[in-house]
């Protein structure tokens, strides 16, 4: 080994660095130098056959030399690092004088709408809003509301039985109305009561009328002084408030439901538009029958209560002049997004 060279080696190196193109090149150069079969690893070879006095001078200087290409090295790996990290900026850069793409907000479901405003509305009112379990047991559901155990809306047809009962051996399903939550609340809860219960039933019905998912609203008022004109003030300022309009009339028709009596349908029309004069059905209604009541666990004779049950489907489409009930559940962005605010 001709230890003369040694001094070209740094410019070698220097050459040899400054040529490589990218941080892998400069690494390939490097092993060039320092690798396993490198120049250095061959020089420190050679040089254990040397005798102790020349071992120390070529061992001196083969580090020296080492050292400067080193500093080499980790000069130019800087730099190449430094050129790689302007060259990603550059790459990702944002030209935040381009024009945005603009946002595009959801919109709140029409029936969410719906209910939302009917809360704030019997809010207004004085009314406390009260939620309830979806799947309910068959007492709570029907049982409590005087339906007789042979009352056809119990039928496999009409309710969406689960196949478990619950802890106390009762059948569970999907409750069929809101009215449950009647019960569940009044059990609980000392008269006055005036709440209204918001949210979704279940009955096993499918065409342009009727969906197998739809919404009620329930509404009760229990005290010791009330009569069914508080029921008919309350429900008329209601739909005047809910379509913005006083030119609305409201009659009650007598019908019949187990868990009220007297029952009554509310209908109700426009007195101007394009729809005056047309009855339309919006809601069952009724005082607490006295089997109910007790169910509840309050004297009929102490306590007289109202109770309305409308549909939330049946106010929006009116509302909003929709006229198939499937639109609500298609899905169809066009739909949905007419409801934007
Ligand atoms: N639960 C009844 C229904 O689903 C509506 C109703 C509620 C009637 C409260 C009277 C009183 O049709």
């Amino acid at each position: 080994m001709n230890f003369v060279v040694l001094d070209d080696l740094v410019s070698d190196a220097e050459s040899r660095f400054s040529a490589a193109t990218d941080l892998v090149t400069l690494e390939n150069e490097k092993a060039y130098f320092f690798g396993k079969k490198g120049i250095f690893t061959k020089l420190f070879k050679e040089i254990k056959n040397l005798n102790f006095d020349e071992k120390r001078k070529h061992g001196n200087k083969i580090n020296q030399i080492k050292k400067k290409i080193e500093h080499l090295l980790t000069k130019y790996r800087k730099i190449f690092n430094e050129a790689e990290l302007n060259k990603l900026l550059t790459e990702e850069s944002i030209d935040v004088t381009l024009p945005g793409r603009g946002t595009s907000l959801g919109s709140v479901h029409p029936i969410m709408q719906s209910w939302k405003r009917i809360e704030e509305i019997f809010c207004s009112f004085g009314f406390d809003i009260i939620d309830g379990p979806e799947i309910e047991d068959d007492w709570t559901n029907f049982t409590a509301l005087n339906n007789a155990l042979d009352h056809p809306a119990r039928s496999m047809q009409d309710t969406f039985y689960i196949d478990i009962n619950d802890d106390q051996g009762l059948p569970l399903l999907l409750r069929t109305h809101t009215s449950p939550m009647q019960v569940r609340h009044a059990k609980m809860n000392h008269p006055p009561i005036k709440i209204i219960a918001p949210g979704k039933t279940y009955r096993i019905d499918n065409d342009s009328t009727h969906s197998p998912m739809f919404h009620q609203i329930e509404g009760l008022w229990i005290s010791d002084n009330i009569s069914f004109s508080h029921l008919k003030g309350i429900y008329t300022n209601f739909l005047h408030c809910f379509f913005e309009t006083d030119n609305i009339s409201v009659r009650f028709r007598p019908s019949f439901f187990p868990f009220t009596e007297p029952s009554a349908e509310i209908d109700m029309k426009f007195t101007t538009g394009p729809n005056k004069n047309q009855w339309m059905e919006i809601s069952g209604s009724g005082q607490v029958h006295p089997k109910v009541m007790l169910n509840f666990g309050l004297d009929p004779k102490r306590y007289i209560g109202f109770a309305f049950g409308s549909g939330l489907e049946r106010l929006t489409m009116l509302r909003y002049g929709i006229n198939d009930l499937r639109q609500f559940y298609e899905g169809d962005l066009r739909f949905a997004r007419q409801f934007s605010k």
